[in-house]
């Protein structure tokens, strides 16, 4: 089974995509990672759009729905994800969202073989219950 089949079938991550009505191509992935129970009961967002459907309010609608499934019906307490400085429109889109800056971690991320830097971001649950 590949890794990301089993880590859902586990219970670790959930992925989804977004579609616009005029299409049958992928419009914007979205993805729960690391979801994590016990003490947490939180999960890092990720989410990207087509390159070709940018600035159409995409990952904003597609990354609300999977907050409202992350919270209702997984019921996690915390959402958290990071994005790079120079990240503005995804910085933007978790404004949006209602996340707000927790840090900034130096190196955090290496992509492409580059460390990176980012802005780390929480959202809270409020309407949490056991
Ligand atoms: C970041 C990303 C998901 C945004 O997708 P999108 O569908 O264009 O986002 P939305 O249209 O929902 O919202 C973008 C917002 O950023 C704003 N924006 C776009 N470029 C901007 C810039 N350079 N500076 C400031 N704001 C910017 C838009 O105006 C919009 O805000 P508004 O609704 O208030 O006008 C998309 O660019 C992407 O897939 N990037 C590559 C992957 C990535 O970076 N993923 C996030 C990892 S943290």
């Amino acid at each position: 089974m590949a890794k990301n089949a089993e880590e859902a079938e586990r219970g670790l991550c959930a992925r989804f995509v977004a579609f616009d009505e005029s299409s049958p191509e992928i419009a914007a992935c979205i993805n729960l990672w690391n979801i994590r129970r016990g003490v947490n009961q939180a999960a890092i967002l990720g989410y990207s759009v087509d390159s070709s459907r940018l600035g159409r309010g995409y990952a904003t609608e597609a990354a609300r729905a999977v907050v409202r499934y992350a919270f209702d019906e997984l019921r996690l307490h915390r959402l958290e994800t990071s994005y790079h400085p120079e990240n503005a429109a995804s910085g933007r889109v978790l404004r949006k969202l209602g996340f707000s800056v927790e840090g900034y971690a130096r190196d955090y991320l290496r992509i492409a073989g580059e460390w990176r830097d980012a802005i780390l971001v929480g959202l809270i649950n409020g309407a949490w219950t056991e």
